[in-house]
């Protein structure tokens, strides 16, 4: 039986569009938007997926949202929950419902630059490697255990435009990756240090892109 994924986004939706793309033995059950208005939706309605809207905007507590969008995701009966540019932070209660089977893929080499304007903050702090992350969510933002990185080096010449497109092509590389593993239950939780199962190539460690 195939992994049931249910993805959540507020944007683009291009990490979607990698993992759609992917061929990975998943069946993408649902993608919801906090956004009506987001492309990666389109794209979601264009492929033939289960879309929905969920717009956050029309509810003011953001328990109350969480607990409205926890209960949609169950009703796709989801192995697993993908954050895929969901730009929204989620409260206690939902990352409890979900933890150990939901996914965020994060644009720095955490714990480096957690939060927003990522490329940004490693362009200014003169970093020489910078990259991305795939990590499951714990309450504390933008940590928990690290499932695959990828790095790129920063050239001297970079804007914050050229170093998110490197990172980007990366992303779409380490995510579909992750989300491989997983269905293939190869990702080991030790003690919060996620380990490979059978990893006899460093896969997860040596991840990188020029
Ligand atoms: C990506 O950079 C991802 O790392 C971050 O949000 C962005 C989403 O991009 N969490 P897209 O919507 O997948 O194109």
């Amino acid at each position: 039986m195939s992994c049931r994924v249910v993805v959540l986004l507020s944007g683009r939706g291009s990490n979607l569009r990698a993992i759609a793309e992917a061929q990975l033995p998943i069946e993408i059950a649902a993608v919801i938007s906090n956004r009506p208005q987001a492309a990666g939706l389109a794209y979601a309605r264009e492929r033939g997926l289960t879309a929905v809207a969920l717009d956050h905007t029309a509810y003011p507590e953001r328990e109350a949202f969480d607990a409205l969008l926890a209960d949609e995701i169950e009703r796709h009966r989801p192995d697993l929950v993908v954050l895929a540019g969901y730009m929204r932070i989620l409260s206690p209660a939902f990352i409890a419902r979900f933890e150990g089977r939901l996914l965020n893929i994060h644009p720095s080499l955490l714990p480096l630059f957690p939060g927003l304007k990522t490329h940004e903050r490693a362009l200014a702090e003169g970093v020489k490697i910078h990259g991305c992350t795939v990590h499951f969510v714990t309450a504390q933002l933008d940590h928990g255990p690290i499932v695959v990185q990828a790095a790129v080096p920063v050239r001297a010449d970079d804007t914050v435009d050229s170093l998110a497109s490197r990172v980007l092509v990366q992303e779409h590389r380490i995510y579909p990756q992750a989300i491989r593993w997983f269905a293939e239950g190869r990702l080991l939780n030790n003690h919060g240090r996620v380990n490979l199962k059978d990893d006899l190539t460093s896969q997860s460690v040596l991840s990188n892109g020029a």
